[in-house]
């Protein structure tokens, strides 16, 4: 059987337009989620759906869905998409890859003679990044249950403004309820955002797990005070703590016996921030990832113990909580066997492979059979201007995506 291709150039322009949203100096894309620019993103999104003929809703959250009708309109669907917002300076492929990727293939089943057993659905998730309002995964999380929706309204910015409201002033407060329809199957097409792929030179990776993840904001309270007229001794410097938190924090993976574990603070704000003024507060965020639960245990304590000695070491006040969390996920066997053959009949190298990054596949991974595939970041760089995927992976793993979607769509029910 000839495997499926995809309309390469459409997709490339696809990816195209939709980068020149927010698009910045070096290549990268600034589009924060609920932004003007995520609007924007939106509603060129909803119309490429509207053209192909999809059924359109969005919900209480802002999860965009088109859906392609399968002769069998009671059978549970086929779900595939990823996201639109971006990491503040982030790159162009980070899950508007996905989103794309799964328009193009919905629109080449558009174009057959036949449509597909089951209804295809391709979703843009709202939040994932997590860096704007926090936590990540947010649309997907209330959507397969896992986050509570009331809180998840009340979450603020940096500027306090909340989800909801922000939600509401672009115009993407649907009404269709936020909660999970029968799902036969969910795909997620991602760059892979790390070095192994491009490194081995391989096109294709089929994801077998995510790691698991915790993040936590811990907020340092001491004096401001005169740089110069403060002496050394008796300081209650709110940097120093989080100066020794920093270096603690990437120490943590090497007290680990894990396949693969990472720790990182990526966020620090200092107040009053000032050249001569000794910083009163300081608010840091850290991010531990495992591969199994026990490590991942193991890293939390670890970094909430970094952040207690520090505090008490500079006779400091400190806030701390969690705000994100997922358990490490292995993805259906049926899933990946799908996968597997999608890629054979395109006869291309792969290998199998565990995700170091979240995704929204870590919420889907908990209500229905899920899986993901992977193209190579040149470099293995992501959440960077840099970030870059050939257009040749890029079309590759399309069809990739639209091999396996074919063979989902068409699975009896029960299968
Ligand atoms: O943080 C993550 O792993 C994802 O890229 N948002
Ligand atoms: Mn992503
Ligand atoms: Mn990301």
């Amino acid at each position: 059987m000839n495997p499926p291709r995809v309309n390469a150039d459409r997709l490339l322009r696809s990816m195209a337009a939709m980068s020149a949203i927010g698009a910045t100096s070096k290549g990268g894309v600034h589009r924060l989620t609920l932004s003007d620019a995520d609007r924007e993103a939106r509603n060129l999104l909803v119309a490429w759906l509207r053209e192909t003929g999809l059924r359109v809703r969005i919900d209480t959250f802002g999860n965009i869905f088109g859906r392609l009708e399968g002769s069998d309109a009671t059978a549970p669907i086929v779900l595939t998409g990823s996201h639109l917002d971006t990491q503040p300076f982030g790159g162009r492929f980070d899950g508007a890859y996905g989103v794309l990727a799964a328009l193009e293939a919905v629109r080449c089943l558009a174009e057959r003679p036949a449509y597909p057993r089951r209804s295809v659905e391709v979703v843009a998730w709202t939040n994932e990044e997590g860096s704007r309002f926090q936590p990540t995964l947010l649309g997907s999380g209330v959507y397969t249950g896992h986050l509570d929706a009331t809180a998840m309204y009340g979450a603020t910015d940096v500027s306090g403004c909340t989800f909801r409201d922000e939600l509401a002033r672009i115009g993407f407060l649907g009404e269709a309820p936020c909660r999970a329809d029968p799902i036969h199957r969910y795909f997620e097409l991602h760059i892979e955002q790390g070095p192994v792929l491009d490194r081995e030179g391989i096109p294709i990776g089929i994801v077998t797990g995510l790691v698991g993840l915790e993040w936590f904001e811990a907020t340092f309270r001491g004096q401001a005070n005169h740089s110069g007229t403060t002496p050394m001794e008796g300081r209650r410097n709110a940097l120093l703590g989080a100066a020794e938190v920093i270096t603690a924090v990437d120490r943590i993976p090497s007290q680990l016996d894990a396949e693969y574990a990472v720790a990182t603070v990526g966020h620090l704000r200092v107040e009053p921030n000032s050249i001569n003024i000794v910083p009163g507060v300081v608010h840091l965020t850290l991010d531990v990832r495992a591969t199994d639960t026990d490590n991942l245990r193991s890293a939390a304590v670890l970094a909430a113990r970094a952040v207690q000695d520090a505090a008490r070491r500079h006779h400091l006040g400190v806030d701390y909580r969690k705000v994100a969390s997922s358990e490490p996920q292995v993805f259906d066997a049926g899933c990946i066997a799908l996968v597997e053959r999608a890629v054979e009949a395109l006869d291309v190298p792969f290998r199998r492979m565990v995700s170091g990054a979240a995704h929204d596949a870590n919420n889907l991974n908990r209500i229905c059979p899920t899986s993901m595939i992977f193209v190579p970041s040149v470099g293995g760089i992501s959440h960077n201007e840099a970030e870059y995927t050939s257009d040749k992976d890029l079309t590759l793993g399309a069809e990739v995506l639209l091999g396996v979607i074919t063979l989902a769509a068409e699975e009896e029910a029960g299968r």
